[in-house]
């Protein structure tokens, strides 16, 4: 476990750096990140490579313990490269191209873009393979996905779509393409869909989608390709942007070693009782990705800000507490951005752990805190690991079907996701958030919100993790379509209605209107977006509407299959009925909890064997009363605390469970 920045040498005269590197030395910093928009220095003409002014950076930084993971630069192609081969340059869906001058500028399937990035790449890569300062690689910068349309993606596109159906026929029938005489007679005709409209055929649209995930891998693959061979002891990793996106991680990151996240909270005091709930979830989605710990490749050091007006800088304690957070669900390495801000250039405002005056300030001192406190407890902390008994399904390809076709107004995939994680965090129970294709034996408890894609195959894993006794809640929009992005001819929610026992009716898109919902015991919520009228097959209703003409129609089920239960959620409820609705299942399935958890304060356990060790992090500006129940010591000051434990805005408890 250790802490480190993101530092570029290139901004800063060559002067600076050996003050940097003592300061970072003296701070606790044992790492940096550097090179990862460094293209233009790195290789200023065609061929001309130029590592002396990074080899002396690494070298000073060296000499003070400070070890470095190398970013490749492909998210940056200088301008000689543009200039040379313009095909580099994305092209957007009205065919224009995306300049540079930026960053991102890339085309995944260009020939150019490949064939330069391999060859900086394998420069690197046989440069520093054997430097006893590197460590590991980043792969670009926060791929994404950018819809490129240029003549290489659509020449790529139909070898896509030629590999995965064969014939022209086939994708007319996968698509049903006769809807507005779209069929295709030949494969000229199929293109990547231009023209940006919203009125394209979603199979088509979701194809391309999964296209482009496959070209930024591939992209990908060719410089894992080369770093493994030429650099065998090195780790790679991806610094990823954030949640919800449209590109697959999951695949993004199947041949990386690790995953890292950047990582943003919003230092908004409106948002400050609620943003670490988001955030809780953005580290849980990461640790999920390769089901093991992960780093933050960034994190935030002050007020961001650039093209956009700055938010506010972060209170005191934010720095420590997120960067707690971020340890205690999951994160093994901490990489600040950026050491300072920069004097030039497009984030001239987002700023560092130090200001441009270059004075430690504030922040400084706090983040110099919290290096002082993972060294401390690296050693007991280095090993464990976070495992929870619930998971939650997510899929970035149900989120691109959904983007592609909103259902009604207010209806979003991930926003709905994170009302549900948010109640569990709210509960005190860990979930892991996995995708909908991981394994899932052993769980108790697996929510899967809108599985609006369907296929048979996960249809029977999921049926046979009930049969053998987990419990499985569903919730609207599910079984829609199957993975051709087409609509079941059946009752919904399709192929899981046997499994639920119930089918829907008729359903009322509500969209912002609200609606009430009655629970058997009496108690009223409200629910909004989407009522599913739901028709018991087996199952026990267990709450009904109470409007409209489908008041009294059952909106929540029950069903007990084999040795487990599925429950059908048919709208979406207000959070009050997730805390009671999940507090309930929780203690029938005896699922470990920590109670009484006050508003925006968070607890996480990392374990190794018998260890366990207690995070409660208070991510608000209030102060706020935690009850621990017991006498515990503390792991960072030694103090005694419990059993009603005070926390000042922003501050961190670690403790060790006692067997
Ligand atoms: C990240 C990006 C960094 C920097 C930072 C602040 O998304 O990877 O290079 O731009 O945001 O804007
Ligand atoms: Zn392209």
């Amino acid at each position: 476990m250790r802490m480190g920045v993101d530092y570029y040498p290139e901004h800063w005269d060559r002067s600076m750096w050996e003050d940097d590197a003592r300061l970072m030395r003296d701070t606790g910093i044992s790492l940096i990140r550097v090179a990862e928009f460094a293209w233009s220095r790195l290789e200023p003409t065609e061929g001309q490579y130029d590592f002396a002014w990074l080899d002396d950076a690494i070298s000073i930084f060296a000499n003070h313990g400070i070890q470095v993971v190398i970013g490749t630069p492909s998210c940056t192609p200088p301008n000689w490269l543009v200039e040379k081969h313009p095909d580099v340059l994305p092209i957007d869906a009205l065919l224009h191209p995306k300049h540079s001058g930026v960053r991102g500028h890339r085309c995944y399937n260009s020939p150019s873009m490949r064939q330069y990035t391999a060859k900086i790449v394998e420069r690197m890569a046989a440069h520093y393979a054997d430097h006893p300062a590197v460590i590991g690689w980043q792969t670009d910068n926060e791929f994404g996905l950018h819809e490129c349309h240029c003549d290489h993606c659509n020449v790529r596109f139909r070898e896509w779509l030629k590999d995965k159906y064969g014939s022209v026929e086939a994708i007319n029938e996968a698509w049903g393409t006769v809807v507005w005489s779209g069929e295709y007679s030949s494969w000229s005709q199929i293109t990547t869909p231009l023209g940006g409209t919203k009125h394209q055929n979603p199979s088509f649209v979701l194809d391309y989608t999964r296209f482009e995930t496959d070209s930024v891998v591939e992209f990908q693959q060719l410089q894992i390709d080369i770093l493994r061979k030429l650099c065998p002891n090195h780790f790679v990793t991806h610094n990823i942007w954030s949640y919800p996106m449209p590109l697959d991680y999951y695949k993004l990151c199947e041949n990386l070693d690790f995953a890292s996240l950047d990582y943003y909270p919003s230092t908004d005091p409106e948002k400050a009782d609620s943003n670490g709930y988001s955030g809780a979830l953005t580290l849980d989605l990461t640790r999920g990705v390769k089901r093991r710990n992960f780093w933050i490749m960034e994190t935030i050091s002050g007020p961001p800000g650039c093209w956009f007006p700055m938010w506010r800088t972060p209170h005191p304690g934010f720095i420590r507490a997120f960067g707690w957070q971020s340890i205690a669900r999951g994160a093994d390495t901490l990489v600040h951005f950026r050491w300072r801000s920069a004097p030039t250039g497009a984030e001239q405002f987002w700023h560092g752990l130090i200001d441009h005056s270059n004075v430690p300030g504030r922040r400084f001192e706090e983040y110099r805190q919290l290096c002082g406190e993972v060294e401390k407890l690296a050693p007991l902390l280095d090993g464990t690991e976070v495992q929870g008994e619930v998971a939650i399904l997510h899929s970035h390809e149900q989120y691109s079907a959904f983007r592609i076709q909103p259902q009604v107004e207010g209806m979003d995939y991930f926003d709905n996701l994170k009302s549900i994680h948010r109640a569990f965090t709210k509960l005190g129970i860990m979930t892991d958030v996995l995708d909908e294709a991981a394994d899932l034996s052993g769980y108790k408890l697996i929510i899967a919100p809108s599985l609006f894609l369907l296929d048979p195959e996960l249809v029977s894993r999921l049926e046979e993790y009930v049969r053998n006794g987990a419990t499985l809640i569903l919730t609207p929009r599910t079984g829609v379509k199957n993975r051709n992005n087409v609509c079941w001819i059946q009752p919904l929610p399709g192929p899981l209605s046997e499994a639920a026992g119930v089918t829907v009716a008729e359903y009322d898109p509500i969209g912002k209107d609200t609606h009430t919902l009655r629970w058997k015991d009496g108690k009223t919520y409200s629910c909004s977006q989407w009522c599913d009228i739901l028709e018991p097959q087996g199952a026990d209703a267990l709450a009904w509407y109470e409007d409209d003409f489908y008041a009294g129609q059952p909106a929540v089920t029950g069903h007990a299959v084999g040795q487990g239960n599925v429950y059908y959620v048919g709208t979406v409820p207000e959070e009050a009925f997730y805390l009671d609705f999940f507090r309930d299942i929780a203690e029938q399935l005896d699922l470990v909890r920590f109670s009484g958890l006050p508003e925006g304060v968070q607890h996480a356990v990392r374990t190794k064997g018998t260890s366990r060790y207690l995070f409660l992090l208070n991510l608000t500006r209030k102060q706020q009363t935690v009850p621990l129940d017991r006498v515990c010591q503390s792991l960072l000051d030694g103090q005694s605390i419990g059993p009603s434990l005070n926390m000042a805005p922003y501050a961190v408890e670690i403790v060790e469970l006692s067997r």
